[in-house]
């Protein structure tokens, strides 16, 4: 029985031949629900409701680093568009400007992506903070950064968005361009956006509540949030565009996260439309 040989792909060295597997369907297959292994698949009973509002409240958070206060989202000014106008405009658009965006913008962009809407009062006076997209027991598994290249008011660089403060935290100062360049593969689309956002997801967050399957629900959370950006974006006309093509060891390596805990899931382009 021989191995599949492939250097530079670890995970693939354990595959037999024959038969070949397929990575996804074993995962799909073993984490699927079934009534004899609700238990087994999501071992939620454990906690008490305290356990799960404090889970969903696991912001991460960087106080000891330099930050910038967004605007309130209470000031910013409405642009009037309405939800159908802004559902038919969201395109991914690849014509990117090159100019800087507004400190504005950028809040709404986060506030409407993942901010905190709402609040669901709990038992013994613990309070759920709930956010602009769904997730799976309000777990929120994702976190996101922002490279800043062009954002007026504020230094390149590699910021946290911290979602309790609205606020960003510099992780890395400096022009990220060539940095970003190199995590997403060269793609040219770097040099003239105006922020990259890298969303992570911490796995354990979820995967603690729901097991295995929670890797599931830490995808489609992320979607969720994705398409929250998108649509944040269209309302702003703004250009945007994800992309799948991203170094993942790269982009864990470059936010100092260590790509099993936490792992870099979904990158999208930002900037002012060329005209
Ligand atoms: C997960 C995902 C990955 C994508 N990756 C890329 C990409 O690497 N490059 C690109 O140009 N577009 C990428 N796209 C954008 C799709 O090509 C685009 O959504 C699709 O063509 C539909 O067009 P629309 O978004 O303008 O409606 C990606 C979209 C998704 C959802």
């Amino acid at each position: 029985m021989s191995k599949i040989r492939a250097n530079s792909i670890p995970a693939l060295e354990f595959q037999l031949d024959p038969p070949p597997l397929s990575l996804s369907e074993l995962y799909h297959e073993n984490t699927k629900l079934y009534p004899l292994t609700v238990q087994q698949m999501m071992p939620s009973g454990n906690f008490s409701a305290a356990d799960l509002q404090a889970m969903s409240r696991a912001y991460k958070q960087y106080p000891s680093l330099p930050r910038v206060k967004l605007p309130p989202i209470e000031s910013l000014p409405q642009n009037g568009r309405t939800f159908d106008e802004v559902i038919s405009s969201r395109r991914s658009v690849r014509d990117f400007a090159d100019l800087e965006l507004d400190l504005d913008e950028l809040s709404q962009i986060l506030h409407q992506s993942y901010g905190i809407t709402g609040e669901l009062p709990g038992k013994g006076g613990f309070r759920q903070d709930l956010r602009s997209a769904p997730s799976a027991g309000a777990l929120y598994p994702a976190e996101i950064y922002i490279a800043v290249r062009k954002v007026a008011g504020v230094e390149p660089g590699i910021y946290h968005y911290n979602v309790p403060h609205h606020e960003i935290e510099l992780l890395i100062p400096g022009d990220p361009t060539e940095k970003i360049l190199e995590v997403c593969c060269g793609q040219e689309y770097v040099r003239q956006t105006s922020i990259v956002v890298l969303i992570s997801g911490v796995l354990a967050r979820t995967k603690l509540k729901y097991g295995e399957r929670g890797y599931r629900y830490a995808l489609l959370d992320i979607g969720h949030l994705g398409q929250n950006l998108y649509l944040s974006c269209a309302s702003l006309e703004l250009a945007v565009m994800t992309t799948c093509g991203f170094f993942d060891d790269e982009a864990n390596k470059l936010l100092r996260i260590d790509g099993v805990d936490e792992a870099v899931m979904y990158v999208a382009f930002i900037g002012k439309r060329r005209a």
